[in-house]
């Protein structure tokens, strides 16, 4: 018999051990559930790619929003998804004051003043393009769209939201952006940077969901390469440089080690984007049987976090809020 004085085991050995020498805890306050917004009243529409989120019109989503709020959610982020007639060449709808995306946030957070509500900044909700940055002759023009993004944030500061969320990928925008505001006076409100933003294929479902899919071209010339992972510390570099609160990986799963990478060099809080591809490709495989939903869900929260991240946005928010309080 061997002598082994070494035995891992010994800590597995029962639930309350397991419980004790846990590395890694979910939690509710970890959640920012996103939110689809439509126009008209009494409205709820299934997203077919997504089974269990829905676009809401505003006075559904509010009733959500108190639901999830007894389920210890904090934390949401609203995407508007807009008629053609709404979208124009320069995203003007977008700044709007009583347009469909501001009127909605005032409303949101004069009912629920104690939520984080967190926005999206980027031209393609209502570009008629479906591109984040202007389009012109097949290019998409860096500085031209910082003013445009400037006047979206100032808008969505003035409507009371707390965090900022550019997701558009230009060169420049969040120092734009906290500029703007600052001269403003909302040095209060926060941005959370899509700070490395991949040109990734998983988020089919959520164009799918605001019929934004880009109508020329792609966006790789904005949004990151998946090979790379020195370009998000350039990327993460230039965010504090230019006062990013919070910076965000996206998607999650397929980058990890980039969530790991941004936590082990930086200090503000990292997030993750648990995007629409990535909660479509699990419903799937639990709807065939083929795999436990929710046991994956957890498990996949679970990697997410333990990588690295500290925020976490996911469409599963909701239901795994009711797996964690129970
Ligand atoms: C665009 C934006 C996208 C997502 C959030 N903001 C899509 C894109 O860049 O084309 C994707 C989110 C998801 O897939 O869940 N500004």
């Amino acid at each position: 018999m061997h002598n082994r004085i070494r035995r891992p085991r010994r800590n597995r050995k029962s639930a309350a051990i397991r419980a004790m020498v846990e590395e890694t805890r979910l939690s509710v306050n970890d959640f920012i559930f996103p939110l689809f917004l439509i126009e008209g009243s009494d409205k709820k529409e299934e997203i077919p790619s997504m089974p269990g989120i829905y676009r809401y019109s505003l006075n559904v989503l509010l009733d959500e929003i108190q639901e999830c709020m007894y389920l210890g959610i904090k934390g949401f982020c609203v995407f508007p998804s807009l008629g053609d007639n709404k979208k124009d060449k320069y995203a003007t709808e977008g700044y709007r004051k009583d347009g469909l995306y501001i009127q909605a946030l005032r409303k949101i957070k004069s009912k629920f003043p104690e939520i984080a509500l967190m926005t999206d900044i980027a031209m393609d909700p209502y570009s008629s393009d479906g591109h984040d940055g202007v389009l012109e002759n097949g290019e998409i023009l860096n500085d031209e769209t910082l003013e445009i993004l400037g006047k979206m944030a100032l808008a969505q500061a003035e409507a009371g939201a707390d965090i900022l969320g550019p997701s558009d990928m230009m060169d420049g925008r969040v120092g734009y952006i906290r500029k703007v505001l600052d001269e403003a006076g909302y040095t209060q409100v926060s941005i959370m940077s899509y700070t490395a933003k991949y040109a990734s294929a998983f988020y089919g479902p959520f164009r799918d969901a605001l019929d934004s899919a880009p109508k020329f071209g792609d966006k790789k010339t904005y949004q990151m390469n998946p090979a790379n992972a020195n370009e998000a510390l350039i990327e993460a570099d230039l965010d504090i440089e230019e006062g990013a609160d919070m910076m965000m990986v996206k998607p999650a799963l397929a980058y990890l080690d980039i969530i790991k990478s941004l936590k082990d060099h930086y200090n503000v809080p990292i997030t993750a984007y648990n995007v629409s591809g990535e909660y479509a490709m699990l419903k799937a495989a639990s709807e065939k049987g083929w795999l436990d939903g929710e046991k994956v869900m957890m498990e996949t929260l679970l990697s997410i976090k333990r990588a690295g991240a500290d925020i976490i946005l996911t469409y599963f928010a909701k239901e795994a809020a009711r797996i964690l309080i129970k």
